[in-house]
């Protein structure tokens, strides 16, 4: 029996489970393979007891529908990064992956899909050069990885997204206010891009075009009349101004090593009161509702063409490659050549210039 064992790491993201629903199909079409999934991404595996379930058609049938991961995912840790509690309470970090692909090798496992972000694929790339046979799925509601042309979750997260400027537009509008949304995406604009376009924002701030504020409350102080109007801003968590920097602060979290962007929303309504603007302002978080839930058609079949192109790299023994889309077809690229280059907004790109066309100012 041939043994491919599935991972999930990272932040989760709409449309996980229809990729280890479609691995798993994909594999049930050959004969002798058998899947495992590993709890909480390499957790599972370096566990005591170990974590690893079996995954066929039975376990996976109808998840394609539900957001999350049935195996469980994290953002902490890993096996080159393993958190070690010292005497003092405080925490060092083991080098665990040796470990580890040994362990897969007395489990009889074949090869790995791990499916993951940029950091997960980081993993996947030192995993290979230490001889493991992986592949790797990319994921990331954030759409901000080269590599590929869309990443599954995005497309769900806009359209959560794009539901919100909807509703605070209609309250916005009987208060008279100036409602600011901030949404997800790290150091890229595009979920925020999306969503302003989507929704038919006012001002829009995202990462890659620093703001300047008096720009911002130029902008919103044509929507006023004597008092009477109201405004949309969407900003993205990584916006900043001009000679800014993010808003964010370090996590207490043990092996949590990203800085959580915080802030963003509530900091620009501070900078637009200083100005002396009067119309009223709130802002909302949208938060973890952009990662939860059930994944919309476009990333389920996203999704669902990933898996099965893992699986058959796998049978290829394509290993040290990852799965992307590059329209019109799901290709192999090498890890080495796409890990850690970040796709970011272009602000010459022809969706900018249609917001702009259509009266969005991103505060530049
Ligand atoms: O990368 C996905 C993402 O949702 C980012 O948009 C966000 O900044 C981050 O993860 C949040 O991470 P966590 O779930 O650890 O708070």
């Amino acid at each position: 029996m041939n043994r491919v064992l599935v991972a999930t790491g990272g932040g989760d993201c709409p449309g996980l489970n229809a990729v280890i629903r479609a691995i798993v199909k994909r594999a049930g079409q050959e004969k002798n393979w058998e899947v495992l999934g590993s709890i909480q991404a390499f957790d599972g595996i370096l566990s005591e007891p170990t974590e690893v379930i079996l995954l066929d058609e039975k376990k996976v049938s109808g998840i394609h529908v539900r957001g999350g991961t049935i195996i469980g995912t994290t953002n902490k840790g890993g096996p080159f990064a393993w958190p070690v509690k010292r005497a003092d309470g405080t925490y060092e970090y083991a080098d665990r992956s040796d470990e580890m692909i040994r362990k897969l090798g007395f489990m009889g496992v074949d090869a790995v899909i791990n499916i993951g972000g940029d950091g997960s694929q980081k993993i996947s790339q030192a995993l290979y050069e230490k001889g493991l046979n992986i592949i790797g799925v990319p994921k990331t509601i954030d759409n901000d990885l080269q590599a590929t042309d869309f990443t599954f979750g995005f497309q769900t997260a806009v359209q959560i997204a794009t539901e919100a400027v909807d509703k605070l537009v209609t309250t916005a509008q009987s208060h008279n206010r100036v409602l600011i949304l901030e949404v997800m995406g790290r150091e890229a604009g595009w979920i925020a891009l999306h969503a302003a376009v989507a929704g038919g924002a006012e001002v829009c701030l995202i990462p890659e075009i620093p703001y300047d504020i008096n720009k911002v409350v130029e902008r919103l102080e044509q929507r006023f009349n004597r008092g009477k109007g109201f405004a949309i801003i969407v900003i993205a968590e990584g916006a900043k101004p001009v000679g800014g920097d993010v808003s964010g602060q370090k996590s207490s979290e043990v092996g949590y090593e990203n800085l959580r962007l915080i802030g963003a929303a509530a900091r620009v309504m501070n900078e637009i009161k200083q100005t002396g603007f009067e119309a009223d302002m709130r802002e909302t978080v949208l938060g973890h509702l952009q990662r939860g839930g059930i994944p919309n058609a476009y990333d389920r079949i996203l999704a669902t063409e990933f898996g099965v192109k893992a699986f058959e790299m796998v049978l290829k023994k394509q290993y040290g490659y990852m799965v992307a889309y590059r329209h019109p077809d799901i290709v192999a690229v090498p890890l080495k050549e796409v890990i850690g280059i970040e796709k970011l907004v272009n602000p010459d790109s022809s969706l900018i210039k249609a917001a702009r066309g259509i009266g969005i100012s991103f505060g530049d």
